[in-house]
């Protein structure tokens, strides 16, 4: 596990950025696994920058995101849909047809996780899978429990969860209870693995998940067992 640290939000933004640039350069049909929330936002900007200057072409680029809440519509200006679209689709050169997120809308949500593991198992897992944590160590939805699910698989959200997402909401009671989240059998079948963590706050969490036991408690621990896992903590 290589763990980098950086004085600032944009340091570690524009480094996740060059790490995932070099990817898709080396790879122009690369696959990208992508994450929501606050955290790679930067990463984002930074890769729409390189885009527009020219010298990051994503037409031939998939991507597959970790989760979505159920219940809301893509056009949902909360859903994770909107938020990829806000954040970088609609910035770069993606095939709209090749960007691909859990149907938070779908009737059976564990159908719709059997079929988004089928979805990733063809195209042959993502080339890199970027992730954020959460303050109870979750990555993409996969909450503190008794044990790692391995299947894309539909979650309780978390009440800490719930809250910390509240401020993207009107109000707290507007956050859906529930998503449907990327398995650990699809992250950690990642080629290689990069997440992102800022402030002191996720401090504690990120050397948890760094150095401490491997389990389902801190669900972040088990990337400890992934083979190319680069973890990078923001100072401010
Ligand atoms: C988002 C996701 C979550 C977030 C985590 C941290 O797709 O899967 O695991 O990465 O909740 O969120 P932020 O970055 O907002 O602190």
């Amino acid at each position: 596990m290589n763990i980098q640290t950086f004085p600032s939000y944009d340091d570690m933004s524009l480094h996740a950025a060059q790490i995932i640039a070099n990817v898709v350069r080396t790879k122009p049909d690369a696959v990208l696994g992508l994450a929501t929330g606050s955290t790679p936002i930067g990463t984002y900007r930074h890769l729409v920058r390189m885009h527009k200057e020219g010298t990051l072409d994503f037409s031939r680029v998939t991507t597959v995101n970790l989760d979505e809440y159920i219940g809301l519509p893509d056009t949902h200006e909360q859903s994770y849909r909107r938020f990829m679209e806000e954040h970088l689709f609609q910035h770069v050169n993606l095939d709209p047809a090749r960007t691909f997120l859990p149907d938070g809308m779908a009737e059976d949500p564990v159908a719709e996780g059997a079929r988004y593991d089928e979805l990733i198992r063809r195209l042959g897992g993502t080339d890199i899978q970027l992730l954020g944590i959460g303050y109870d160590g979750h990555i993409g939805f996969n909450e503190p429990g008794d044990v790692f699910v391995k299947a894309t698989h539909p979650v309780d959200l978390d009440p800490s969860t719930i809250q910390a997402n509240a401020r993207f909401f009107a109000s707290e009671a507007e956050v859906p209870r529930r998503a449907i989240t990327m398995g650990m059998g699809a992250i950690m079948g990642a080629h290689r693995v990069l997440l992102l963590a800022s402030g002191q706050g996720k401090k504690a969490v990120f050397d948890a998940s760094a150095n401490g036991p491997i389990v389902p408690q801190v669900p972040a621990s088990i990337l400890q067992l992934h083979p190319d896992v680069t973890m990078m903590f923001a100072e401010g």
